[in-house]
C-alpha cells in the first residue's frame, strides 16, 4: 500500500515538471512607440531629388571591401531609379500594384505545382522563329514577378567580370541576365552581357542535369533553351549556360545561368535576377551554400545592407524551423504557431499556417513581397485586435489594399500594440512598429500593414523584415531573424 502511494506520488510530482519548451522567456513589452515625424521625413526624402545620388552609389560600390568570401551588398529599388517618384502617395500606389502582381505570381505558380501539370504538359517554346514572342504562351509561371524587385546588388557576370544589377529574389531560382544579341531587351542602365566577350562562358547541353532542372526547356541542336515566364507578362527566354560569376572579392564558376535573348518586364534598369530559392538552380544551392543571410535595408533608405553566404546564424537570433514543401521546392516555408498583439496571443486554429498533405497553406518568407498576407480569419483576428489597442488614434479611409489606416498628422509619435510573430519552443519575434505601421503618403497618412490574401498560403512580407538580419542555415533547417542587425 504505502509502495502505491510511494509510486503514486512520483507519478504526480513527475507530471508536474513543467517541460523544457514552457520554461518562461523574457516577453516583450506590450507596446511601441512609432517615431511619426522621422517616418514623414523619410518619405519627403525619397521624394527629393538628389542629383549626387547615382554617383555617391558608385562610391559607394567602390570602396566597398569584404571580410566574408561571398558577401553582397544590397540596395532597395529607389536608390537605383533614375528619376524620383513625383510624391510618396504615387510611390506607394505603385509599390503595392507590383506587390499584388508578386502575389498573384506566387500563388499561381503554386497552384500549378500542385496541380500536378508536369513537364511534358507544358507547351514547349516555339519551333518555327527563334526566340520569337508567339512562343511565350505557355501557361506556366516559373518564378514570381520581376516587377516586384525591390532589392538589388552588384554582380559581376563572365571572364573578365561585367559589372550589373541583378534583382535578388527569394521566391524564384533561375538566374538569367540580358544577353546580346538581342531579339527584345528591355531597358537596364549596365550595357548588355556579350557572351562572345566572355572566356568562361558556355552552353549546356540538353542532357546536361541544370536543364533537365528546368521547368520548361527545349532543346535545338542539342544546346538548352530556357524560358521562364511571370504572372504579370514579364518573361525571359534564352540559352542556358555556366558562367563565372563574382559577387563582391569571390568568384564562382561554372554557375547555371540563363543567357536571355528575348525579354520583357518592368525590371527598373536591373540586368537580370539572381534566385536565392531554394531548388536546384537557385544561386545558394549552385554554390553548395550552407547558409546565406540578408538584411533589407529600409525601404525609404538610401542605404546599402549586405547578403552573405556562408555565414551562420548568430548565437542570439530567434529561430524558426525551415520548412519544404514537397509540392515544389522554391519556397522557404516556416513553422510558425501564432501571432499576438501587446502581448496577447491571438486564437488562430493551429492548421491557419500548416502546410496540408496536398501542399496548401503554409506560411512562405519572401524578400520580394512587401506586405505580409495572411488568410482572411487570420488577418482579420490580428486587425481586430490591433484595431482595439489603437482606440484613442484617429482613424482615416482606407488606401489601396489596407483598411485600416490612421492619420497621425497632428502626432510626432505614438504608441501602438507590440506584434509579435510566435515559432515553436517559446521563440518570439517582436517586430518594430514602423514594420507594421507605415506612411502612405507624406502627410501624415499611416496604414497597419498586412493584408488578407483568398490563397491558402500566407506570405511573410520585406515590409515586416525590414532592418532584421534574416539568415537561412540551410544545414540545419532552420531560419533565423535577429533585429537591428543591418
Ligand atoms: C524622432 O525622430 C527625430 C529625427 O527624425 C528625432 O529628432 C526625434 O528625437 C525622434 N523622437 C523620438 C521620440 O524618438
Ligand atoms: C552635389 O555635389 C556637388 C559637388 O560635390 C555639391 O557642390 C552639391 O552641393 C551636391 N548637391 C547636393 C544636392 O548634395
Ligand atoms: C542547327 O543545326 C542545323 C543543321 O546542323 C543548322 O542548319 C542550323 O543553322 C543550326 N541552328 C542554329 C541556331 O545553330
Ligand atoms: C557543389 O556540389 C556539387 C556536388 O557535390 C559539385 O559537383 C559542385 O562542384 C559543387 N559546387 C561548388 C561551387 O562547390
Amino acid at each position: 500500500m504505502g509502495k502505491m502511494w510511494f509510486l503514486f506520488y512520483i507519478i504526480v510530482t513527475l507530471s508536474y515538471i513543467p517541460p523544457l519548451h514552457c520554461r518562461v522567456l523574457p516577453q516583450p513589452s506590450k507596446t511601441n512607440i512609432l517615431n511619426v515625424t522621422a517616418s514623414i521625413q523619410k518619405t519627403q526624402k525619397v521624394v527629393s531629388f538628389d542629383p549626387n545620388k547615382t554617383i555617391s552609389f558608385t562610391q559607394q560600390q567602390q570602396s566597398f571591401s569584404s571580410s566574408a568570401s561571398l558577401t553582397l551588398q544590397l540596395h532597395s529599388r529607389h536608390t537605383i531609379q533614375k528619376t524620383p517618384p513625383t510624391d510618396y502617395k504615387s510611390l506607394t500606389q505603385s509599390r503595392l500594384d507590383r506587390d499584388s502582381a508578386r502575389v498573384r505570381s506566387i500563388t499561381t505558380r503554386l497552384n500549378l505545382a500542385i496541380s500536378g501539370i508536369s513537364k511534358s504538359d507544358l507547351q514547349p517554346l516555339g519551333t518555327g522563329s527563334e526566340f520569337g514572342s508567339e512562343d511565350l504562351q505557355s501557361p506556366v509561371i516559373s518564378g514570381t514577378s520581376q516587377g516586384s524587385g525591390e532589392y538589388f546588388s552588384r554582380v559581376g557576370i563572365g571572364k573578365p567580370p561585367s559589372p550589373v544589377y541583378m534583382v535578388l529574389d527569394s521566391g524564384s531560382d533561375v538566374n538569367w541576365v540580358q544577353c546580346a544579341p538581342c531579339a527584345n531587351c528591355y531597358q537596364q542602365s549596365d550595357p548588355i552581357f556579350d557572351p562572345v566577350k566572355s572566356t568562361s562562358f558556355s552552353p549546356l547541353t540538353c542532357k546536361s542535369q541544370q536543364c533537365k532542372s528546368l521547368d520548361l526547356s527545349e532543346c535545338r541542336n542539342d544546346t538548352c533553351l530556357y524560358e521562364v515566364s511571370y504572372g504579370d507578362g514579364s518573361y525571359t527566354v534564352g540559352d542556358f549556360a555556366t558562367e563565372t560569376i563574382t559577387l563582391g572579392s569571390a568568384s564562382v564558376d561554372n554557375v547555371a545561368i540563363g543567357c536571355g535573348h528575348n525579354n520583357e518586364g518592368l525590371f527598373v534598369g536591373a540586368a537580370g535576377l539572381l534566385g536565392l530559392g531554394s531548388g536546384s538552380l537557385s544561386f545558394p544551392s549552385q554554390v553548395n551554400a550552407t547558409a546565406f543571410s540578408y538584411c533589407l535595408v529600409d525601404r525609404d533608405s538610401d542605404s546599402a545592407s549586405t547578403l552573405e553566404f556562408g555565414s551562420a546564424l548568430p548565437p542570439n537570433s530567434v529561430t524558426a524551423p525551415l520548412l519544404r514543401n514537397h509540392q515544389l521546392d522554391t519556397f522557404y516555408y516556416l513553422g510558425l504557431t501564432g501571432l499576438s498583439v501587446g502581448g496577447e496571443f491571438l486564437s488562430i486554429p493551429e492548421s491557419a499556417f500548416k502546410i496540408d498533405g496536398e501542399g496548401n497553406g503554409g506560411i512562405i518568407i519572401d524578400s520580394g513581397t512587401a506586405v505580409t498576407r495572411l488568410q482572411t480569419e487570420t488577418y482579420n483576428s490580428l486587425r481586430d485586435s490591433f484595431v482595439k489597442g489603437t482606440k484613442e488614434l484617429p482613424s482615416t479611409d482606407g488606401v489601396a489594399l489596407f483598411d485600416t489606416c490612421y492619420d497621425l498628422s497632428s502626432r510626432s509619435s505614438v504608441e501602438v500594440p507590440t506584434l509579435a510573430f510566435h515559432f515553436p519552443e517559446g521563440k518570439v519575434l517582436p517586430l518594430p512598429a514602423k514594420n507594421y505601421l507605415i506612411p502612405v503618403d507624406s502627410d501624415g497618412t499611416f496604414c497597419f500593414a498586412f493584408a488578407p490574401t483568398s490563397s491558402s498560403l500566407s506570405i511573410i512580407g520585406n515590409v515586416q523584415q525590414q532592418g532584421t538580419r534574416v539568415g537561412f542555415d540551410l544545414s540545419n533547417s532552420l531560419v533565423g531573424f535577429l533585429p537591428n542587425k543591418c
